[in-house]
């Protein structure tokens, strides 16, 4: 029986799974992201040139792949268009091997704005959403008002819209929002609700399907199927550090409900993890640096959000979360990124435990911010080197297999990749 295999993050977002979908995309027939929307930014670099996808999967660059947004996704398709337009200025052809779910939510303008509406009430204990509505769309379709990719071709589209646009405006006001003053991407807010409209229109013309019964249907004739995860297991709504997560279930168990795939057709999980750790936006962040050494990796990594160009918070490997993703995930295969960033440390450092009052903190914690955590660290030495002439795992230098070593030996998986650059080409596999 054929399965689908999962890409996800184990981490806070960013691990670098756009490029890894892409690197495996030749092995697939299809590609599917299953949750999140344009919150995401996967970042593939190849031939001199980078392109970031928030809402199409990653194995766009391969045109004998077919890429599936699922139902799980919800799309703004506004920026959706956006996206399938730079491919094309690229040269192109997005729209040809690209299929949207009738079942997936619409994010409308409204949504992005009770987004900042929200955030801005929280004041200093916002989320720090990317104020792409991912939260109220989310919100409106487990409160059953959402509107579906499949109701654009209803005679009542236009009424439904109004209606909840309504609403929202409703609430907008409530909350004492000035959202005259609010810019979409530079848009004032009937400037973007024109362009939101014009992409419904293009929406029209993209292949819909019922996913769930394309994707069962591809497997059952024998075609391999990846799905994208989106975000990273810290920001899962259950077991993400909440309420500083976002609004969608980020695990492998949201494969499932995100394609309609049963839990027996999930076939081998990649969990994706940078050798040290970032995160964008808000909450608690155990190993967090706040000195030179967070600066040499954001520096180093180029850690700057690719939706929204925000500084990306940089600390050391965290291994308690770490293991507490594998675990939740099933992970089969783990794939370590950006050991490069780590070339400039003499030494690193690996949190191996959490500690209060001295004491080792069995199980991963309620709450991550309740301030008594102090992450313990075990030393490690570097490798000091630029990995520039590593074309396979057998030029790399020892401190860095020691370290790759460790990491396996602590959280008892192989360590199948090891990304070394932000190109294709900077891949070794082992
Ligand atoms: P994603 O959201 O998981 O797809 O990751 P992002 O694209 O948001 O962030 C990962 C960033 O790291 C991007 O800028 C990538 O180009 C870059 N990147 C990926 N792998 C590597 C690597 O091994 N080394 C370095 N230096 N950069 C990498
Ligand atoms: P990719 O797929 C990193 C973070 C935001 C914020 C929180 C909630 O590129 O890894 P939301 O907009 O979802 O309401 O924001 O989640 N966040 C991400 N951080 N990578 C992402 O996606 C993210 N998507 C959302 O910064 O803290
Ligand atoms: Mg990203």
């Amino acid at each position: 029986m054929m399965k689908v295999d999962v890409i996800l993050g184990l981490q806070w977002g960013d691990e670098g799974k756009g490029k890894i979908v892409d690197v495996f995309t030749p092995r697939y027939d299809i590609t599917a992201r299953f949750q999140g929307g344009p919150n995401a930014g996967h970042t593939i670099i190849f031939g001199g040139k980078k392109f970031v996808l928030h809402t199409i999967p990653s194995g766009i660059f391969h045109p004998q792949t077919l890429n599936v947004i699922g139902n799980g996704v919800i799309i703004d398709p506004f920026i959706l268009f956006n996206e399938i337009d730079k491919l094309k200025d690229a040269g192109m052809t997005p729209e040809k091997n690209l299929l949207v779910s009738r079942r997936a939510h619409l994010i409308l303008p409204t949504h992005r704005l009770l987004d900042a509406a929200l955030e801005s009430e929280k004041g200093a204990s916002k989320i720090g959403s990317t104020l792409k509505g991912i939260g109220p769309t989310y919100t409106d379709k487990y409160g059953r008002n959402g509107i579906r990719v499949g109701n654009i071709t209803d005679p009542n589209f236009r009424i439904r819209y109004e209606k909840l646009k309504a609403e929202h405006l409703s609430a907008v006001g409530h909350m004492g929002f000035d959202y005259a003053a609010h810019l979409f991407d530079g848009f004032n807010f009937v400037d973007y609700e024109a362009k939101w409209f014009d992409s419904i229109e293009r929406l029209r013309g993209l292949k819909m399907v019922d996913s769930e019964v394309f994707l069962n249907k591809s497997l059952d004739e024998g075609k391999t199927v990846l799905a994208e995860g989106a975000q990273g297991t810290m920001l899962d709504v259950d077991f993400g550090s909440y309420p500083f997560v976002t609004s969608s279930n980020t695990i492998t168990a949201g494969v499932c409900s995100g394609l309609g795939i049963s839990p027996h057709r999930i076939g081998k999980i990649y969990g994706i993890f940078k050798a040290y750790c970032t995160r964008v936006g808000s909450g608690p962040f155990p190993t967090e640096l706040n000195d030179h050494d967070g600066e040499t990796m954001r520096v180093g990594g180029n850690e700057f959000g690719s939706t929204t160009g925000r500084p990306r918070r940089c600390g050391w490997l965290d291994l308690p979360a770490l293991k507490y993703s594998v675990m939740l995930n099933g992970v089969d295969s783990l794939i370590m990124m950006k050991a490069d960033v780590l070339n400039a440390f003499p030494m690193i450092k690996v949190c191996d435990n959490y500690q209060t009052d001295g004491e080792i903190i069995s199980g991963f914690p309620f709450d991550l911010a309740d301030g008594r955590i102090e992450p313990q660290y075990q030393e490690i030495k570097g490798w000091n080197e630029p990995l520039d002439r590593c074309q396979s795992v057998d030029d790399m230098p020892v401190a860095l297999g020691d370290y790759v070593r460790f990491i396996e030996k602590e959280v008892g998986l192989p360590i199948d990749i090891v990304s070394i650059g932000p190109d294709r080409l900077q891949t070794l596999m082992r």
